[in-house]
């Protein structure tokens, strides 16, 4: 159905998608929990990053952020107002282990037992991210995700979070966005640690592949009951023209975008006959490594906002292969340039439902930033409400087809520091003012939760430590 002007209609109910589907909203710790040296927290390589001029849009950080760590309970109480029953944040590893490895500090633990607790209490179920791009500082300076010895320090990170949280929290994701990671922060140098180059980016690709595994591993043999995932960014890639060069070059995108992390988990190994310079991988491999890399996740976390348009381009070492930006191809856009393009979000459903091997995804996030106004004390953010209930309505088309899809979490809950971009891009249901800090649920923020007060089964809900709601 669409309206005159050709805007769809949204007539779905949250209760269309199923009465076990997950809804949720995703969080990182940096973004939000600000407090960056409270309570014996250690640096991270996001405290670092942001200290270098030039490195941040306007030179901001997440010192305060949103100031998380001392309103959690009041977030989570306006969360529980707005029907939304799984919360997806992450843990600050140097919040728990400052110096990385060794030493557990028991502030930090203290903090996310608490935080987990008032979830369970207000009948809200924690989905918890391992590690969300914040290492720590310490273990960067000895090489980050370059070193081998991640596999040691992550594997050991990953048991005191799972003896900690693991008699709550059976909900986990491992890593978020290797891609991005690794991608951004050891190759391009755009995200911390700021690093570039193959020499840095194919040891990271591979030690993070490994860590995936050893992460998703270390929980299962400590977390009963455990339902564990991970995450992927996705997204649809089409190529310019039909040319073959540009049908290439968009195929070597898609292996670098959407299978160069996935395929290893599920013993495919990496996508070097598309892209032939990961070969250089063995480099950093030892024979065990390929079965080592292999997990069987409950669930894949896929996390799409837009899809890519790609040419060939001679210029491009290694991936001759070029992203067309958005903002030059006249396609509505969000405020980071992102095409606003629904149909690639069933795309990636079904892509990743194709693979073998993958038993259950949820989409971990999806969402977008405009540019909002504060108006009489109001934020009338509808292109964010059309922007959500477009992608949905493409989330539904995969599920009605019969593809697995499962839950749907809408990135993200409030304003936050949005990484290289500051608090420029605004993503929240919730509206931050960073001046007073002060919560403001936007329009789309009162229509999601409209959208799943409509819902008449409570099953997600449980509220006994002990239980499992979904898995
Ligand atoms: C994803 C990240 C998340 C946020 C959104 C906009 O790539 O996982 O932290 O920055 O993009």
């Amino acid at each position: 159905m669409t309206h005159t002007s050709g805007t769809p209609l949204f007539d779905l109910q949250a209760e269309d998608f199923g009465t076990d589907f997950v809804w949720g909203v995703s969080t990182a710790a940096y973004q939000i929990e600000g407090a960056y040296k409270t309570d014996g927290k250690g640096k991270s390589i996001w405290d670092g990053f942001v200290s270098k001029k030039g490195n941040i849009f306007q030179d901001q950080h997440g010192q305060i952020a949103c100031d998380f760590y001392n309103r959690y309970k009041a977030d989570i109480l306006l969360m529980k107002s707005m029907n939304i029953d799984h919360f997806r944040f992450s843990l600050s590893w140097s919040r728990i282990l400052p110096d990385g490895t060794g030493k557990v500090n028991q502030k930090g633990i203290d903090f996310y037992n608490a935080l987990i607790d008032f979830c369970l209490e207000c009948g809200i179920t924690p989905w918890v991210t391992l590690y969300h791009w914040d290492l720590p500082q310490a273990l960067e300076d000895l090489g980050g995700w370059t070193n081998r010895k991640i596999l040691h320090w992550f594997e050991a990170y990953a048991q005191i979070c799972a003896e900690n949280f693991g008699d709550r929290v059976k909900h986990w994701m491992v890593l978020n966005e290797p891609m991005v990671f690794t991608g951004a922060g050891y190759f391009l140098g755009v995200h911390a640690p700021g690093k570039k180059g193959l020499k840095n980016f194919l040891p990271a690709i591979h030690h993070a592949v490994l860590c995936q595994a050893l992460g998703g591993k270390t929980l299962r043999k400590t977390v009963p009951k455990a339902v564990i995932g991970t995450t992927f960014s996705c997204s649809q890639i089409t190529p310019r023209s039909k040319s073959k060069k540009d049908i290439k070059a968009a195929h070597k995108a898609d292996a670098l975008l959407n299978r160069l992390f996935i395929e290893p988990s599920l013993g495919l190994g990496y996508p070097n006959e598309s892209i032939p310079v990961l070969r250089k991988i063995k480099k950093y491999q030892r024979p065990e490594d390929a079965q080592n890399s292999v997990f069987e996740f409950d669930f894949i976390g896929i996390q799409n906002y837009t899809r890519e348009v790609v040419r060939h381009s001679y210029t491009v070492p290694y991936l001759r292969a070029k992203i067309v930006k958005a903002t030059e191809r006249n396609v509505p856009t969000t405020l980071m340039g992102w095409e606003v393009y629904p149909p690639s979000i069933y795309e990636m459903l079904k892509k990743f439902n194709a693979y073998k091997g993958v038993n259950k995804i949820l989409i971990t996030e999806n969402g977008a930033a405009f540019k909002d106004r504060m108006e009489e004390g109001e934020v009338n953010d509808t292109q964010r409400t059309s922007y959500l209930q477009n992608y949905l309505a493409q989330v539904h088309k995969a599920r009605s087809e019969g593809l697995k899809v499962s839950g749907y979490f809408v990135w993200t809950f409030t304003d936050n520091f949005e990484w290289a971009e500051g608090y420029y891009p605004r993503f929240g249901l919730v509206h931050i003012d960073f001046q007073t800090l002060k919560r403001t649920i936007k329009a789309s923020g009162k229509w999601y939760g409209n959208f799943l007060k409509g819902r008449k089964h409570t099953k997600a809900i449980k509220t006994k430590k002990t239980d499992v709601p979904i898995g």
